[in-house]
């Protein structure tokens, strides 16, 4: 499916959960949010044909994301289903690892292809201090059973001034001994982000060149989103750099998102998008679904400008949207 701009879009984000089992400073206010109400979130089924629709419509990636997706009961079915969908090539999801390591066997038998965890410190001290919950060691376990079940596994790590700037090389060395790659993502001023200071990638990308020796940068294929990867000698895995604050990419841009609530979002710092759960429940055929997408996927919005953004950014919550 194409844009008006030409992007070939072949990647689509669920979020099938607006909870999560953490209170990241950065992302969830520590006293707490109005969730969802359960009946507006799309049932697992109506998640499921939404997934089957876009592959009628080429999307080949899948990535399911919440909140945190595992809090969500029998997400694993829907793991199963998806990958049953002809056409989807990949499954992957976001997760904070905290419930993962004992259930990494059966999502890889779901079908799961890569595990993308959120990590933003090595430390268990630090981990309680920005997460609300002293789950290091359950994060630390996730990491080594989606190893030894065959699954990818991507570090996703927000550097952060305030919070973890004396972390970021630890993190960075899971890439050393096992064939993890780490990224690093600009912290971005949605939701309570605006209260922290993040760390440009290229201020760090020196940082671990002056620790880790000369970077290279790699351009071979890893993944297919916005990162940019450098190899570092002697690391089995790569080193990522996600910048949406210092670079745009906007113009590669091949994905789009649908919120837990049903709600196709053309970009993540936009509310450009429609409403797909009042279809959903209308008894609309898929084949009509399917006109609308394509025709509401033609006006994605060319780029995002955090400075003119702000305002609108007051509404966005990044454990909504689902990253
Ligand atoms: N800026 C950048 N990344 C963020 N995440 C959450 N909030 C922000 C933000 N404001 C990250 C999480 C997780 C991924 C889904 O998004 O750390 O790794
Ligand atoms: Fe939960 Fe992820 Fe937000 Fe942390 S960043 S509170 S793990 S949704």
């Amino acid at each position: 499916m194409k844009d008006n701009l030409g992007r070939n879009i072949d990647y689509l984000r669920i979020s099938v959960t607006d909870k999560c089992n953490l209170r990241c400073k950065y992302c969830m206010p520590a006293g707490g949010v109005p969730l969802i109400p359960h009946e507006e979130l799309l049932t697992l089924e109506e998640l499921y044909r939404v997934a089957a629709i876009f592959a009628g419509l080429g999307i080949k990636k899948i990535r399911l994301t919440g909140g945190e997706p595992l809090v969500r009961k029998n997400f694993i079915w829907l793991v199963e289903k998806i990958h049953a969908i002809s056409g989807i090539e990949e499954i992957g999801m976001t997760t904070n690892g905290v419930l993962f390591a004992e259930k990494a066997e059966d999502l890889k038998k779901a079908g799961l292809t890569s595990v993308n965890i959120s990590l933003d410190t090595r430390d268990k001290d630090v981990f309680a201090k920005i997460t609300g919950v002293d789950a290091y060691e359950k994060v630390n376990r996730a990491i080594a059973m989606a190893l030894e079940a065959g699954i990818h596994v991507k570090i996703n790590c927000v550097p952060c001034k305030e919070l973890n700037e004396d972390s970021l090389l630890q993190v960075a060395e899971l890439a050393k001994n096992a064939p993890i790659d780490v990224r690093f993502i600009e912290l971005m001023p949605i939701g309570c982000g605006k209260e922290f200071t993040g760390i440009a990638s290229d201020a760090l990308l020196e940082r671990l060149e002056y620790a880790f020796g000369k970077a290279q940068s790699y351009e071979g294929k890893l993944g297919n989103g916005p990162a940019s990867y450098y190899a570092f000698p002697d690391f089995q895995g790569k080193l990522g750099f996600i910048s949406p604050m210092s670079h745009s990419f906007c113009n590669s841009c091949n994905r789009v998102r649908l919120t837990a609530e049903g709600r196709l979002k053309l970009c993540l710092h936009s509310d450009k998008g429609m409403e797909l759960k009042p279809l959903l429940r209308a008894g609309l055929s898929n084949e009509k679904i399917k006109e609308q997408i394509e025709a509401a996927v033609l006006g994605k919005p060319k780029e995002h400008h955090f400075t003119e953004e702000q305002a609108e950014a007051d509404k966005r919550k990044m454990f909504q949207i689902g990253g």
